[in-house]
């Protein structure tokens, strides 16, 4: 099916022209002024529309059994959710926990999105463990083109690894030329405060963000960044949400290490007096490592504006109201996660880009070209280029709205943006050339998604 997008402002790393773009066989084949299309051909006029290249999360969760629940998305819905918001492709936290049988735990993982999913998708593979098959397992993996690792320093005893298990992780990847992408908190300091503040009798939520300080995530943050260090590794710190832990990061950086840094929208957005709401509305704000002091928050914007913060992710990871009650009596109990799949790019292009916090070029590069090259996905994603996929924003401006869980996609009860106004919103997202958005709805074909085979760059 042929589709011509004409007359758009199109912006990609580097680049902002007014020009139109022809799709054939779901990749772009021709850009150029007045173009000519054949009769059958699916015409999108985006005079006074902005054309970004679709959007890449780097960091969801949609299968995930955690905290004695499971994620309440499924493929069908957490891609719908994706694909309205912008994202056209996901790379999803494979993470089987430290009982699970790791290359089961991948099958599992992929047999949940096979089919089901309606944007394209990739895998992080989690070694939450590393014991005698665990090469031979990752090698596998990596061979069926899933070429990231990720790691958890955090939630001891069920997804969190020690140093040696570190250590042997990022040394296999230096080898394979795999990126490893780590949770950075001290899980032992985290337990003992935990426990520290149960004892007296904090069991609120407000009690989450103290038992998990920013030291504890600097302290992980810059233990990553020595590993890598002595590993000669490639690292990427997922949802940074501090000033200290960015500066753990940065003066590796310094020091030659290979070391990207992702953040996420709660952390951008969203300070920790929401988690110390009462009651069941503070735990719908507990995720890990937790919402911080709101001076962070500048801290955050002014880096991803200079480029020190490379990524915008979502760590999207819906749980229902009944689920976070869970947690009622500890908050150690609260499952941890904010949904956000469909707002990154509304909220990231109101609050960054419309306030003057981040350029246009930057919030493309944040939020789709930067991923796509770190995870091994660009020119084919990440871009609007001759050959790539067509996998197209058609990004209304003009738009004007109001964020609620009562019109939102994602299988959850509440939004963690609630009432937040957005100023602008895709108004058609194509993948591989397909229309599978138009003005906020859903019209495409579910099941459309292909996983994404990705091949190591890393050496
Ligand atoms: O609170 C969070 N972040 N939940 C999802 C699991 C993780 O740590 O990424
Ligand atoms: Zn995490
Ligand atoms: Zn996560």
């Amino acid at each position: 099916m042929a589709l011509l997008i004409r007359n758009g402002d199109i912006v990609t790393v580097g680049s902002r022209f007014q020009a139109d773009i022809y799709v054939e066989d779901e990749v772009v084949t021709c850009i150029g002024k007045d173009l000519e299309a054949p009769p059958n051909a699916e015409i999108i006029d985006a005079t006074g529309k902005l054309v970004f290249p679709g959007f890449i999360d780097p960091h969801v969760h949609i299968y995930l059994p955690f905290m004695a629940t499971f994620a309440k998305d499924t493929h069908e819905t957490g891609s719908i959710a994706a694909l309205v918001g912008g994202t056209t492709s996901y790379i999803e936290m494979c993470c089987p926990n430290r009982n699970d049988d790791a290359l089961a735990g991948y099958q599992l993982w992929k047999s949940k999105a096979d089919g089901k999913s309606a944007c394209d998708y990739a895998f992080h593979m989690s070694v939450t463990k590393f014991v005698d098959e665990t090469e031979s397992q990752l090698r596998q993996i990596v061979a069926d083109g899933s070429a990231s690792f990720k790691i958890f320093l955090a939630y001891k005893n069920f997804f969190g690894v020690d140093d040696g298990e570190m250590y042997k992780t990022l040394e296999l990847a230096k080898r394979l030329g795999v990126i490893v992408a780590a949770h950075c908190e001290n899980a032992e300091l985290v337990a003992r405060l935990q426990q520290k503040l149960l004892a007296e009798g904090k069991t609120g939520p407000e009690w989450h963000e103290p038992s998990r300080p920013e030291s504890v995530e600097a302290e992980g943050t810059g233990r990553f960044a020595t590993f890598l260090e002595n590993t000669g590794a490639t690292g990427y710190v997922v949802h940074l949400s501090c000033e200290k832990a960015l500066q753990a990061a940065l003066e590796a950086k310094l020091r030659g290490v290979k070391i990207h840094v992702e953040s996420v929208l709660p952390h951008f957005l969203l300070d920790k007096t929401y988690a110390e709401r009462p009651g069941v509305e503070g735990m719908k704000h507990v995720m890990s490592p937790p919402l911080r002091a709101k001076h962070n928050q500048d801290v955050l914007w002014n880096a991803l504006a200079l480029g020190s913060i490379d990524t915008v992710g979502t760590d999207h990871c819906p749980f229902d109201t009944e689920q976070k009650l869970l947690g009622k009596d500890s908050f150690v109990n609260i499952p941890n996660g904010i949904p956000g799949i469909e707002d990154r790019v509304n909220l990231l292009y109101t609050y960054g880009v419309k306030r003057g916090r981040l350029d246009l070029d930057r919030f493309v590069d944040a939020a789709s070209t930067r991923a796509a090259k770190l995870f091994g996905l660009f020119p084919r994603k990440g871009t609007i280029a001759v050959g790539s996929d067509a996998d197209i924003v058609v990004y209304d401006p003009a738009y004007r709205g109001v964020i609620s869980a009562k019109s939102h996609h994602v299988n959850n009860d509440y939004s963690g943006f609630e009432g937040m106004a957005i100023e602008g919103r895709p108004s058609v997202v194509t993948v591989r050339g397909k229309i599978q958005v138009r003005d906020g709805k859903f019209v495409g074909e579910r099941g459309r998604g292909k996983m994404l085979k990705r091949e190591p760059s890393h050496f």
